[in-house]
């Protein structure tokens, strides 16, 4: 198939390119580098020895994107270009609303002219809001969300599925991810965020290094095993395979959810001893006050995934610590 991956060159979407290449897919990228660096195209080929089909700008200009849809014979597109940082959605609400629906409804109209009828979109467990009970199931109802970033997943949920009832030829899936850690086993590419990391891995990773003299832990009074907080965190080669696995096993119409996860819970200290024990490394840490907007458990049934798609995540802890450090250390 050829595939069109929005937001290639990004964390998630660099290691997405780099399975569907694997896969045998040709791949076609849009990413404007807003959060990501030209050099991770020439890490895709050092990695697959193959290339992807580049274009540089962002999607918000349309003339330019019908170009790219006029000039392929897609099959599919996985959306993963957004703003994705909590914090600064708070204060850039318009920004953030403006690229990240604003390209979504570019990229369905595209879709609709030119008949690609295949998408997967690039969602979130924060739609969930705070759940009433874990594991959460696809079937579980979405929740409050806290954030404009969070807000902005939920409404592209939103728009995805509307549009698929008007044009119901289409296949629409909604990958609702967890907590994407970890890098490539290459150490090529990873998450290396400018500035001070909002997510818990970059910024354990950047105490590991040195960068940063102390990791915060928001909260140790929650009602969890040690009291801090627990996630489901996926090591983002399993969550590229389970977009490989998506786009070639959802292509009958209709709308598609699935949860991307391992279903384990870790809070943040197992984190920070996991981290610290494969690596031997120390991670300095002190706890501080609770993050507002966090929630004390979130992790995933995986069921539907393995069921549907036949995929579950392979990686463990030590893997994701693993890959992460190795990451560091080359970059
Ligand atoms: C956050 C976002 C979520 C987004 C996801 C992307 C919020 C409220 N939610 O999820 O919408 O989809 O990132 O991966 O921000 N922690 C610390 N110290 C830190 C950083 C984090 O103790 O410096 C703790 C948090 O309190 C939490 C856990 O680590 O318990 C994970 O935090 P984080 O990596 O930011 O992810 P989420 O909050 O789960």
């Amino acid at each position: 198939m050829k595939i069109l991956v929005t937001g290639g060159a990004g964390y998630i979407g660099s290691h997405i390119c780099v399975e569907l290449l694997q896969a045998g897919h040709d791949v076609v990228v849009i990413d404007d580098f807003s959060n990501s660096q030209p050099e991770v195209l020439e890490y895709i080929h050092e990695i697959t020895g193959k290339n992807v089909q580049f274009y540089e700008f962002n999607i918000l200009d349309e003339a330019k994107t019908e170009k790219v849809f006029q000039e392929n014979q897609l099959d599919a597109i996985i959306h993963c270009a957004a703003f994705k940082a909590v914090g600064e959605s708070v204060s850039k609400p318009i920004e953030y609303y403006t690229n990240n629906l604003m390209t979504t409804l570019i990229v369905t109209k595209m879709m609709r002219d030119y008949h690609v009828n295949n998408i997967v979109f690039s969602s979130s467990a924060t739609v969930y809001g705070d759940p009433k009970v874990v594991p959460l199931t696809e079937d579980c109802p979405l929740g409050e969300t806290t954030n404009p970033y969070g807000t902005s997943k939920a409404m592209m949920e939103r728009v995805l599925t509307d549009v698929q009832h008007a044009y119901p030829q289409m296949s629409v899936t909604l990958l609702r991810y967890f907590n994407p850690i970890g890098a490539h086993a290459s150490g090529l590419i990873g998450e290396n965020p400018k500035g001070i990391p909002n997510n818990l891995m970059p910024y354990v990773m950047k105490v590991a290094t040195g960068e940063l003299s102390c990791l915060g832990v928001f909260g140790d009074d929650y009602d969890t095993p040690d009291g801090t907080g627990v996630r489901d965190y996926i090591h983002v080669v399993d969550l590229a395979k389970g977009h490989v696995a998506a786009i070639e096993k959802y292509s009958q119409p209709g709308v598609h959810i699935c949860n991307l996860g391992t279903g384990k819970g870790y809070s943040v200290l197992d984190i920070v001893k996991a981290f610290e024990k494969v690596n031997g490394v120390k991670v300095n840490y002190e706890i501080k006050a609770r993050r507002p907007g966090d929630i004390a458990t979130c992790y995933a049934d995986p069921t539907r995934a393995k069921e549907e798609l036949g995929w579950v995540a392979e990686k463990t802890l030590e893997d994701m610590c693993r890959d992460t450090w190795n990451f560091a250390k080359k970059h």
